[in-house]
């Protein structure tokens, strides 16, 4: 897919709205993961250095269509050292901007336009600019006023992380270096549905696991104890596993799995087969056994794209050791020059950096949900918008 690139030799003077994906962990007005934050800057500063007059629009967290304070982005604008505007349809300081300078605007979220894409509010949003960028790639499969409904009112172009996040994720779809091997964790199999058939018929090999692998593995008739999974998935699994099937797809899900009397992370942990799993046992990670074997799968693999951890690898390493030895291994091979590796999730992000292996990988995707409907579809509503 190509994108309309910015012409940087063109907006000197010129007031550019610039989409970014600015929604990150903010705890007591502190920024916890920069990561999003950080990715943005190639773009932001080579607008800047063209003597572009960048305002960021962006959104925080679920404040639907409300003003919620605890959802400002003020906190991000004092981070980057900033100015804050503290309402995205304020123009007046337009005027007093020189080429150069960067504004951040208040969280595009507090209207409910945003959201429904209304092009009243779309055009509003535009009003006073000459240019609008997207770099909010995390968001682009939402069809939102600040990223589709907007491209009607102005000239559109695509900033420097939606074209690498396009280009990256892209070589999984696209003629990947083969063996591809696609791992697929998380809690529900109902939110990854689409990403996993489509997968199927991508991979050579697809590992499942996580809560998402225990319903997997209820759909083929083991106990899953008394454990987070998806009973009314079990049909959906199974229509999953026969794509996989007629697409001549190794399918692989938990052998075993990593057990405790109750869910908490000082359970006592025990590793048992998943034929052994009794009515009380709360699954809480995958098993050594699963582990290893998704390494020696991770050792043949030519391609590596993975979303999703397998246990609580928040609470430490005892509940976290499947994903950390997947992780583990994607990394060695990556650093060896033996994988192409593509990670996206927050989760699953989280997990990399426990270990510290997040710059091991040949691509860490800044998107979640868009990561997982970009895979499932090679396009998203607001990138199709600035398609050429
Ligand atoms: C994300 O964090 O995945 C994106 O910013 C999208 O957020 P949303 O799921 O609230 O639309």
């Amino acid at each position: 897919m190509k994108l309309r690139g910015v012409d940087y030799g063109c907006v000197k003077g010129k007031y550019v709205l610039l989409r970014v994906d600015f929604n990150v962990q903010i705890e007591n007005g502190k920024i916890l993961d920069a990561f999003r934050i950080e990715q943005s800057m190639p773009t932001i500063n080579k607008l800047r250095e063209a003597g572009a007059r960048v305002v960021l629009c962006a959104h925080l967290g679920r404040p639907k269509g409300e003003h919620v304070p605890e959802l400002s982005l003020r906190p991000v604008a004092e981070y980057m050292k900033i100015p804050f505007v503290d309402d995205c349809l304020k123009r007046d300081f337009l005027a007093d901007m020189h080429d150069g300078d960067i504004i951040l605007m208040e969280n595009v979220r507090f209207y409910s336009g945003e959201e429904e894409n209304d092009l009243e509010f779309a055009k509003k949003l535009a009003t006073g600019f000459d240019l609008f960028v997207n770099d909010a790639f995390a968001v682009s499969h939402r069809a939102a006023a600040s990223l589709v409904g907007v491209t009607e009112f102005l000239p559109s172009a695509a900033g420097e992380l939606l074209v690498t996040e396009v280009e990256n994720i892209s070589r999984i779809m696209e003629n990947p270096k083969r063996p591809l091997l696609a791992i697929v964790g998380g809690a529900k199999v109902s939110g990854k549905i689409g990403v996993l058939k489509t997968l199927c018929k991508l991979a050579d090999t697809v590992i499942v696991g996580g809560a998402l692998g225990t319903t997997f593995n209820f759909a083929c008739g083991k106990n899953p104890g008394n454990s987070l999974y998806e009973p009314d998935m079990a049909d959906t699994a199974r229509e999953i596993m026969k794509i996989a099937d007629d697409n001549g797809c190794k399918f692989l899900m938990p052998v075993d799995k990593g057990v405790g009397p109750k869910f908490e992370p000082s359970a006592q942990r025990t590793n048992k087969s998943v034929d052994e799993i009794a009515d009380t046992d709360v699954i809480i990670d995958d098993g050594v056994k699963s582990a290893e074997r998704n390494v020696d799968e991770i050792d043949k693999a030519a391609t590596v794209v993975w979303n999703g951890t397998f246990g609580m690898a928040e609470w430490g390493d005892v509940w976290g050791q499947s994903s950390f030895a997947v992780a583990r291994a994607i990394a060695k091979q990556t650093a060896a020059g033996k994988l192409v590796s593509v990670i996206g999730g927050g989760e699953t992000v989280a997990a990399l950096d426990a270990i510290g292996v997040r710059d091991d990988m040949t691509y860490v995707s800044t998107g979640g949900g868009a990561f997982l409907e970009f895979i499932e579809k090679g396009t998203l509503p607001a990138i199709e918008v600035l398609a050429v």
